[in-house]
């Protein structure tokens, strides 16, 4: 199948994009869409044109690092299912697609379709840990997990970083993101002894990388290809609302 390709190119960051029309000729079908690409930055190079950037390492959907807008939608038009992961059979010959970098001011375009995602490294820094003392491996079934916590801790674990949630949110809400890495140590025996400070550090972090406010639109679950639930939002609320309570009880004692 043949398919014109309407693709943002910014060639460095404080450098202005524009959007560039390519045609992708004899697409097979079994084609991943970042394969397809690779062979038309073959084609581009040939020309000794400039290939387009774009991230991606796994190419399993596990690794985070892929991901763009593809018709306004992140990831693409395959629910539960990164960019990487997306197949060319999913489109028709003829179609028209428009590729463009995750929009948000924390998120600044590198080049082309790649943006810098520190701020959710610094986010995940400002406490997405546990305490563990030292010494020798604890025995592995000291600390008893009820089976309905450590399902629920393993679905929010199942978060990848990838930040379509935050490309899709018209506020650019980290929420969702923060919410699962909140989560998932929230819920098991191990995550309790940071749980209040971790959910205040890791909010606030979140604010000062210029993140948006969560407004309960829900884009961001609908986009996720983890299928990360908003029950995380109401989860980090909820240890947000302790963080707040403990802290006040704190400047009073
Ligand atoms: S919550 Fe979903 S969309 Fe957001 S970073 Fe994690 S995996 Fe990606
Ligand atoms: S390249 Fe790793 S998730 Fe897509």
């Amino acid at each position: 199948m043949n398919l014109t390709l309407h693709v943002w190119r910014q060639p460095r960051a404080d450098a202005k994009g524009a959007m560039v029309t390519y045609q992708a000729t004899n697409v097979s079908p079994d084609m991943s869409f970042l394969e397809m690409l690779d062979v038309l930055n073959e084609e581009l190079s040939l020309r000794g044109e400039e290939p387009i950037a774009f991230d991606h390492d796994c190419r399993e959907g596990i690794c985070g690092m892929c991901g763009f807008m593809i018709n306004g939608v992140a990831h693409g038009p395959e629910r539960a299912t990164t960019v990487c992961q997306l197949h060319m059979r999913k489109f028709s010959d003829g179609d028209v697609l428009y590729l463009e970098p995750w929009r948000s001011r924390a998120f600044p375009v590198v080049r082309d379709l790649v943006v810098d995602r520190g701020a959710f490294d610094r986010v995940v820094a400002a406490g997405g840990y546990v305490s563990v003392s030292s010494g020798s491996a604890p025995e592995a079934n000291a600390i008893p997990v009820p089976k309905d916590a450590a399902d629920q801790s393993m679905d929010a674990a199942a978060c990848i970083g990838c930040g379509a949630c935050v490309a899709a949110c018209p506020n650019a809400s980290a929420m969702l993101f923060t919410g699962a890495k909140v989560a998932h140590l929230a819920l098991l025996p191990q995550g309790q002894a940071e749980r209040y400070d971790r959910a205040l550090n890791m909010v606030s972090q979140m604010d000062g990388e210029g993140f948006g406010s969560c407004t309960n639109i829900g884009e961001c679950a609908s986009v996720c290809p983890k299928e990360i639930s908003l029950d995380v939002i109401a989860l980090l609320n909820r240890d947000l609302l302790a963080a707040g309570v403990k802290a006040g009880k704190r400047t009073k004692g």
